[in-house]
């Protein structure tokens, strides 16, 4: 039976992983051995009533074993072992949520629903790296994939407003308790509806600068602020994760679709684990909305085409509705008022599931499937 290692499956994205192949039955298919860096020897999750032992994440010995390794240990783990790995001679499949290697020669970035083809070739060239996208990528890319298919876009601005999943589980934690801290700090205020709302703003700002508030994470506040700049400063004016959205969106198509403009802002706001991106569309070829509508909807089948009403777009067109599906919303799409074939889009996606784990869990089945029908 094929041997999958998985290292980093404790954590925030490894965690919403093992839920969702429990849900897909993905371990009846392989033998799952467990990794861990600070409880070897101890008891691993039970898979399909068996027990199981947590073995040495860093014995790449044990590692060498594995046909393929699924990690989401995170970017400082795969800069260490799969460098080892490989001068070691390995040929197994090595499936990573981590950057690190997204934009090397010997990765895909693998979103199958838009780059099957992509992945097939790369397998059959003997491809054995396969990394997750970034989050706002992926879901940006599902969200247009009718459009996509078509060949129709010539650019796309996307203006994100990204939950505090993105930064990671610490972050989320600190949102909740930045939240705590605001409202501790105004709860005699609130708890009488005619005092002064001035005054509850003014006390919380002035908590919220603070040098008691929470912001060891953020270092500074996103509870009832947000922040403007996520990842590295690339110091050309860019942001790391600004720049993935052209980079890694083309390398995804590279093969399949044309290449695409993609550029735009990148934001934290205080949502929890959905991102949304507001999309501005340039279009090469006049449609009609009746027309872009229907493309948008049969992209694939998690787009959940949302109309454009205000009515619909508050209640599912939101972090809050879209949480914990697979479901990629997608709204308010109309025509804007500036030049010809620019469209408006509204796209919200769990970052934890189709932007982090969905994909890895998908490429896993794929690589299982193909081993075991050669
Ligand atoms: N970089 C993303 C974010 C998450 O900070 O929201 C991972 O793709």
């Amino acid at each position: 039976m094929i041997k999958v290692g998985f290292v980093g499956w404790r954590g925030m994205v490894g965690s919403v992983l093992m839920q969702r192949m429990v849900e897909e039955s993905d371990f009846a298919l392989f033998e799952p051995v467990f990794f861990s860096t600070s409880q070897v020897g101890k008891n691993g999750p039970e898979i399909l009533q068996q027990k199981t032992l947590l073995h040495d994440a860093y014995s790449t010995h044990d590692l060498f074993e594995m046909d393929m390794i699924l990690s989401c240990q995170g970017g400082t783990f795969t800069e260490d072992i799969y460098p080892k790995l490989k001068k070691m001679g390995w040929h197994g499949h090595w499936i990573d949520a981590a950057s690190t290697l997204r934009m090397t020669d010997d990765a895909v970035i693998v979103l199958d629903p838009i780059n099957q083809k992509t992945i097939d070739e790369a397998y059959n060239r003997g491809n054995k790296t396969w990394v997750g996208g970034n989050c706002t990528v992926s879901l940006m890319l599902l969200a247009i994939h009718g459009l996509i298919k078509e060949n129709l876009i010539q650019w796309v601005s996307s203006m994100t407003y990204q939950a505090a999943s993105g930064a990671g589980a610490q972050n989320m934690r600190e949102l909740i308790i930045q939240m705590g801290e605001l409202n501790s700090s105004v709860k005699t205020e609130l708890a009488d509806p005619q005092s002064d709302i001035l005054k509850v703003d003014q006390k919380i700002l002035s908590t919220m600068h603070s040098s008691s508030f929470s912001t060891k994470n953020f270092s500074v506040p996103l509870a009832g602020n947000l922040i403007p700049w996520i990842d590295q400063d690339l110091n050309d004016g860019r942001s790391k994760e600004e720049w993935k959205g052209q980079v890694e969106s083309n390398k995804i198509l590279n093969g399949s679709y044309d290449p695409i403009n993609v550029d735009g802002l990148c934001v934290r706001i205080g949502a929890m684990r959905s991102h949304s991106q507001a999309l501005t569309i340039k279009l090469n070829k006049r449609l009609n909305i009746e027309e872009i509508n229907e493309l948008i909807d049969s992209g694939n089948q998690w787009v959940n085409l949302i109309p454009n009403s205000r009515e619909y777009s508050i209640k599912k067109l939101s972090p809050a509705a879209v949480s914990g599906k697979l479901d990629i919303a997608v709204g308010r799409v109309r025509m804007l008022n500036l030049e010809d074939n620019i469209i408006s889009a509204f796209t919200v996606g769990d970052q934890l599931l189709w932007g982090a784990a969905e994909p890895l869990r998908r490429i896993l089945r794929i690589l299982i499937n193909k081993a075991q029908s050669s």
